[in-house]
Formats: structure tokens, sequence, C-alpha cells
């Protein structure tokens, strides 16, 4: 299927590995240049030049989510270098595992301005361009633990509940602008940051981290994790133009994971 996408330009917050990337080459593989945030430039270099060596086009640019200033450098670079941006993936690093009660003030006014907050404020940034063109795409990426908590981070499953709040209501603010806002809800994918959280369960429950990789993957409906590439497929459906009647809405990507409805 032709997704409609070649020579859109895509701006793509945490693009250097994990789901960022899967959506980043997902992207690029439809002709879309792709603009790639994230701190370290080592992984970005090596990002760019993979992509690139594929024959399309792609950029780096370092820049900290907790560091606004940084991040606006970043989106103004990308649009003068590679033109006015299309599509935005509003995607972040993940908070330290924990529950909620006795989570400090400091913690969470962190996790808010690396998490949140620079995402309304990049899409503030951005909205203006699709407007004027009357199309755009604007991606989140959640968590499924928006809709069934997990205990163990809880961090996250609150502070993305602002996300998708924001999310909804400014999909009805831009519809009529041909700009569609949807949240990607993934569960267990196979990136480094699902290692780290099982390196902490490992740790927690004096077991090896295969074994928790293995009990994580036993849990999910279709007996394993999913992959970037996987996830990246359907952000690239939702990114295109054929995706116009799909709005404010969270689209799971979680192999069954979530039991409710
Ligand atoms: N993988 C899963 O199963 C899963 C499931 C549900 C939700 N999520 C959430 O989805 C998001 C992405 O997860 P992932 O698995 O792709 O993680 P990952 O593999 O660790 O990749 C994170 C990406 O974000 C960048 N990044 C991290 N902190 C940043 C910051 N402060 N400023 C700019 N860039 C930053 C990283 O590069 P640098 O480190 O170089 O900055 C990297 O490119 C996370 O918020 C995670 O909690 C993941």
């Amino acid at each position: 299927m032709d997704l409609q996408l070649k020579g859109k330009t895509a701006l793509i917050l945490g693009g250097s590995k994990g789901l960022g990337r899967g959506v980043a080459d997902a992207l690029a593989a439809e002709g879309v240049a792709v603009a790639l945030v994230a701190r370290g430039q080592e992984g970005l270099s090596r990002a760019v030049s993979e992509i690139t060596s594929r024959g399309a086009k792609a950029a780096g640019f370092a820049a900290d989510l907790a560091n606004w200033p940084s991040i606006e450098d970043a989106a103004n670079a990308a649009r003068k270098q590679l033109g006015a941006i299309d599509i935005l993936l509003n995607n972040s690093g993940g908070p330290p595992p924990s529950g909620v009660a006795g989570v400090s003030a400091k913690v969470w006014e962190e996790q808010f301005n690396a998490m949140v907050l620079p995402l309304f404020r990049i899409t503030d940034l951005l909205l203006g361009d699709m407007r004027a063109r009357k199309w755009g795409r604007i991606l989140n990426v959640a968590s499924m633990s928006v809709v069934e908590p997990i205990a163990t981070i809880g961090v996250s499953n609150t502070l993305r509940s602002a996300i998708v709040g924001w999310a909804k209501t400014l999909a009805t603010e831009t519809a009529r602008d041909g700009i569609t806002v949807n949240t990607l809800l993934p569960g267990p994918i196979a990136t480094d940051r699902t290692v780290q959280l099982s390196r902490a369960a490992a740790a927690r429950e004096n077991i090896s981290v295969e074994q928790a990789i293995k009990r994580s993957a036993d849990s999910i409906p279709v007996g394993r994790l999913g992959t970037p590439a996987e996830f990246g497929a359907v952000a690239a459906f939702l990114a295109s133009p054929l995706a116009a009647y799909v709005t404010g809405s969270l689209i799971r990507v979680d192999g069954g994971a979530i039991r409710s409805v």
C-alpha cells in the first residue's frame, strides 16, 4: 500500500533508538525526510547514517527535552534544514520506576518538565505551519498504562494521562485545519527502556533479567514483546493522508496486553 507520504517532513523526538527510531525508519521508508532529536550525539549520528545509507533523507539534532531552549533550537534548525514540519512524533524518555505515594515534588516537577510540558510547547511551535498548510499529523507516544495503570511505574501512569487529556482537547481544536492528533499506547516492546525496567524488576524480585523479560512476554496474549518496526508501521499509517478520518484516538500497540475493551 502506498501511504502517500513521499515528500513530507517529520520531527521525531527520541528518534535515535527504540520506539522513536522505529517510527523514523517506517516514515523514511515511505519517502519522508526525518529530523531526529535526542540528547546523545553518537546515537543520533548512528541512526542518521543508517537511514541515509538506505537512500532516505535524515538529520540529527542534539537536544534535551528537559531544557526547552535546546528543543526550540533543534526544531527551528530542523525546519531550516528540511523545511516545514508536517508530522510531529511527541515522544520522550520514561521516568524511573516507582509507585506514587511519597514521590517528591521535585521528581513530579522534573518529570513533568521532561516528559509532558516540552511536548505541549513544541506542538504549539509547529502548529502555525501546519495550520497555514491545512495539513498536519501530531502523534503522541503514551503507554498502555494510561488505560491499565502499572503499579511499578506510577509517575508514568499519572503524567502520561495528562498527555491524553491534552491530546483529545487539541484534536477538536485542530480538526478543521486538516491536522489530526492521535496517541499511541505501546505495551511491552523490545527496546532499551524495556531492558531497563526489566533490570529493576529483576533486582526487586531477585530473579534474572531474562526471567523478568520472559515473564512479561508470557503475560502478553501474542506471547512475545513487540518490535519497534511493528510500532513504527502503525504510526506511519496514522501519519499518512489515508488516516485523515482518525483523530482524537488512543491506539493500542500492545499485543493484546490491555485486558479491557
Ligand atoms: N518500550 C516500551 O515497551 C514502552 C512501553 C510503554 C511506554 N513506553 C514509553 O515510550 C517512550 C520511548 O520508549 P523507548 O522504549 O523507545 O525508550 P528508549 O529505547 O530508551 O529510547 C528513548 C529515546 O528518547 C531519547 N531521550 C530520552 N530522554 C530524552 C531527553 N530528556 N531529551 C531528548 N531525548 C531523550 C533517547 O535518546 P538519548 O538517551 O540519547 O537522549 C532515545 O532516542 C518512553 O517514554 C517509554 O517510557 C515504552
